[in-house]
């Protein structure tokens, strides 16, 4: 059987999806998990658009030695030495450089001929080669190319030492047949097609994006670009969940396999969601809260019969487990290690000391403390370090006659400041005195709450996104008391926030230019 190759875009085209942005730590603690799923090749980011992208770039390239790291830069010199310059210390890298190929990008975008186009591809290609032998190429928006110059482009570029030819369907435009047809032209017609591997990177706005991955990889590609839970550009690209289950539930229609570890696919997607405070759907395949529940009491007949009836795969095959009681306030250090490990974290001893602090606390306030909690703990702790902004005391007042009212304590860089104000509940009390502490003039998009765990004593989880000069961010909050889940979500959304902007103000307009791509 062979292999098709699984690139993972979620740490660069996954993170352009609004509200999902990664600081360096985070990126890092992702990547480590794509590592331990089994992916061949992890797109880290695009080293040229911002100094924050160019160090977590070469701070995955430097931690992950198994899959391939790699970043994107666009078809010119500049870009490729500074992808270069981040990776070169790297035991596994690549580039992966690209330009758009159809009449309407050529024309609008990029205001050159296809002369033009061809010229800086190959020297981009033959310049990427000087320093690495693993090269690929793009041609963006190639679904809406016209073949025969996508086969000269593809060929010339091939002539000019590249590896791996990507056919993004960058707009989401194309069809399964299409694209199976699209595929097999370039296998017959491109120079020495055999001797290349061909990708496929599928967008998702008409919904098809899984299915045209499939399509591509029957005509004979074998590379798929896909992201975790789907997050990408607008509506996202191929989810990597669902087209390795396709292939790993179809064995026999597809003959095709992965290295994908499929039990750490729902690790790895709750991780993400953990990370973005970007939910999946309760209906999303492979990883929905709803995916393997069986609702209808003639359904639930069958699958206690035999499960096959309603089943075409099992929840553990993609790491779906119970939700297990695992500690309480008698657990140790020891214990609680372990149990770190086995959910897929890899903790330093001062990272393992926090986290022990806080559990403990936890686990005087909830008598039981489960795998979902531990993973809020630690999700929380990775973002509290290196943040401008930190929460240290909170006290909210409010009931049938009180106004409510928030007195809060944080520390702003070095310095700590004390505010009180008011609002219309003692969530709008806490935040407004946030806002006001913080000095941030942000507007509040969306706010959602939910319990993590079942039981009264539940941590509630609260997402919150925030919107500023048109930028928006998303941040996450856990605790018992949700007040202050509330108030931890917002102060995550403004470090995010801040984050950002201070990575806009050190680009050049260089980066500026790139980070618009
Ligand atoms: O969608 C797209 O065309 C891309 C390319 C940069 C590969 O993300
Ligand atoms: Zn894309």
């Amino acid at each position: 059987m062979e292999t098709i190759r699984i690139f993972d875009t979620t740490l660069r085209d996954g993170e352009q999806s609004p509200g999902c942005s990664m600081s360096a730590k985070e990126k890092l603690l992702l990547a480590r998990q794509l590592d331990r799923l089994g992916v061949d090749v992890i797109e880290a980011g695009f080293a040229a658009s911002s100094p924050g992208d160019f160090e977590s770039v070469r701070q995955i390239g430097q931690q992950i030695n198994r899959a391939k790291v790699v970043s994107l830069c666009r078809a010119s010199i500049s870009d490729i030495e500074r992808a270069v310059e981040a990776l070169k210390e790297s035991e596994n890298w690549g580039i992966h450089t690209f330009i758009a190929s159809s009449q309407l990008h050529m024309k609008y975008k990029l205001q050159m001929d296809e002369d033009e186009v061809l010229q800086r591809s190959i020297e981009s290609v033959e310049f990427a080669r000087t320093h690495t032998d693993y090269v690929e190429f793009s041609a963006e928006d190639a679904t809406r190319s016209e073949p025969e110059f996508l086969v000269k482009l593809f060929s010339a570029v091939v002539r000019a030492g590249a590896n791996i030819l990507n056919v993004p369907d960058t707009v989401g435009y194309t069809t399964p047949d299409e694209m199976f047809e699209l595929i097999k032209l370039l296998k017959n017609e491109v120079y020495q097609a055999d001797r290349v591997v061909f990708s496929v990177h599928c967008h998702n706005d008409l919904g098809m994006g899984v299915a045209n991955s499939l399509a591509a990889v029957k005509a004979g590609a074998r590379q798929i670009e896909c992201t975790i839970n789907g997050i990408g550009e607008r509506a996202g690209n191929a989810a990597m969940e669902e087209i390795v289950m396709a292939m790993n539930t179809r064995q026999q229609y597809f003959d095709l396999q992965t290295n994908i570890v499929t039990e750490q696919l729902y690790p790895t997607s709750r991780l993400l969601t953990k990370i973005t405070g970007v939910a999946v759907q309760p209906n999303k395949a492979i990883v929905g809260a709803n995916a393997f529940a069986h609702e209808a009491g003639i359904h639930q007949h069958g699958v206690l019969k035999n499960a096959l009836t309603y089943e075409i795969m099992t929840p553990q095959s993609v790491g779906v487990r119970q939700s297990q009681l695992v500690l309480g306030k008698h657990s140790g250090r020891h214990a609680l290690s372990e149990r770190v490990k086995s959910l897929g974290f890899e903790l330093n001893d001062v990272e393992l000391n926090n986290i022990f602090k806080e559990f403990k606390h936890l686990a005087d306030v909830k008598r039981q403390v489960f795998d979902e909690d531990i993973e809020a703990l630690i999700t929380n702790n990775v973002r509290k370090q290196n943040n401008r902004f930190e929460l240290q005391h909170l006290t909210v007042t409010s009931g049938t006659t009180s106004v409510p009212t928030a007195t809060i304590t944080m520390r702003v860089g070095n310095d700590v400041v004390r505010k009180a104000g008011f609002g219309d509940g003692p969530v709008d009390a806490a935040l407004n005195t946030i806002k006001q502490i913080t000095e941030q003039n942000c507007t509040l998009t969306s706010y959602v709450v939910k319990a993590i765990t079942g039981g009264t004593d539940a941590q509630g989880e609260v997402s919150v996104t925030v919107e500023q000069e048109g930028q928006q961010v998303t941040g996450r909050g856990a605790h018992t008391d949700i007040i202050l889940a509330s108030a931890l979500a917002f102060v995550h959304a403004l470090n995010r926030m801040e984050a950002r902007s201070s990575s806009m103000s050190l680009m050049t307009p260089l980066h500026q230019e790139a980070a618009a791509v």
